[in-house]
């Protein structure tokens, strides 16, 4: 489940209680050996997984390792892309289907490194997303600007090519990152205000789009060099339900580092304090 609707007796408004999501995004890092001995050592530095959600995505060709590897546990394998077609003469493309026989759950849609290297645009990433939820996986479709300039506009056209012509019903499974291109991989975080008012932005589109029951629920999650020295004042932010998380991700001990920061007790008071009833 995504989210916990709440009902807020003062206003009779529903709001929600957001699982996070701690993702791991390995790119082209980790061969068979590694993603073994990766899950044996992240496996043992967590006690439970139900604080978050923890989606790994490791290279395709590790998939199989990572689902094994897994086993009796809620940790969440993902593909870090898809092709929209199920099959056909498309040489080197791995389709939804095969991503979802594989025992994935979440595919990682639109990073920005697909959009910059392999000529990704909105409308393939749209037409990736429409796949990937025919396919039953939850995509996490990424956005973000590329320098600290037109973040409104670049977010803008983003959100509106790329994610706003799915449908309510579609849009409700996806979990979007906002990972701005300036702080991957670069050291460079952004600083939490950075971050949440570009969520927050993200959030208002959704709104716009769908209405606040939607925005309200869907998961927005930060990438880019996220740490754990980092993660506890972005994780602060009420607009942000977790990270999608690149070299830190590939260190068993740092990553369990950021799932182990969701079993804070702030973190739950916090959302918890919104101080509403269940329904
Ligand atoms: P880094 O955490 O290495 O900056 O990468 C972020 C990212 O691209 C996750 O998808």
């Amino acid at each position: 489940m995504n989210s916990s609707l709440l009902v807020n007796k003062a206003t009779n408004t529903q709001s929600a209680i957001r699982l996070p999501v701690i993702g791991a995004n390995w790119k082209l890092h980790k061969d068979l050996a590694e993603t073994e001995s990766f899950f044996e050592k992240f496996r043992s530095l967590v006690d439970d997984f139900g604080y978050c959600e923890v989606v790994i995505c490791p290279p395709f060709l590790d998939i199989a390792t990572a689902v094994s590897a897994a086993e009796q546990t809620t940790i969440h394998i993902g593909a870090q892309n898809l092709y929209w077609e199920n099959d056909g003469a498309f040489t080197g493309e791995v389709s939804g289907k095969m991503i979802k026989a594989s025992g994935c759950s979440h595919v990682i849609v639109g990073h920005s490194e697909r959009r910059r290297y392999f000529g990704e645009t909105d409308e393939t990433v749209l037409k990736k997303l429409v796949a990937a939820l025919e396919a039953g996986l939850t995509p996490i479709v990424c956005i973000g600007e590329s320098e600290r300039k037109n973040v409104e506009s670049v977010l803008e056209k983003q959100f509106r090519c790329g994610i706003a012509p799915l449908s309510a019903e579609q849009f409700a499974k996806l979990i979007i990152a906002y990972e701005p291109i300036w702080a991957i991989g670069a050291g460079k975080t952004a600083t939490p205000a950075i971050a949440a008012a570009a969520h927050r932005l993200i959030r208002g589109h959704v709104t716009k789009r769908l209405g606040a029951q939607a925005a309200n629920q869907v998961r927005i999650i930060y990438g880019g060099s996220v740490k754990p020295d980092n993660a506890q004042s972005l994780m602060a932010q009420e607009e942000i339900d977790g990270f999608l998380v690149g070299g830190a991700s590939l260190d068993a001990v740092s990553f369990a580092a950021l799932v182990n920061l969701c079993k804070s007790e702030e973190k739950s008071e916090s959302r918890i304090n919104q101080s509403c009833n269940y329904v």
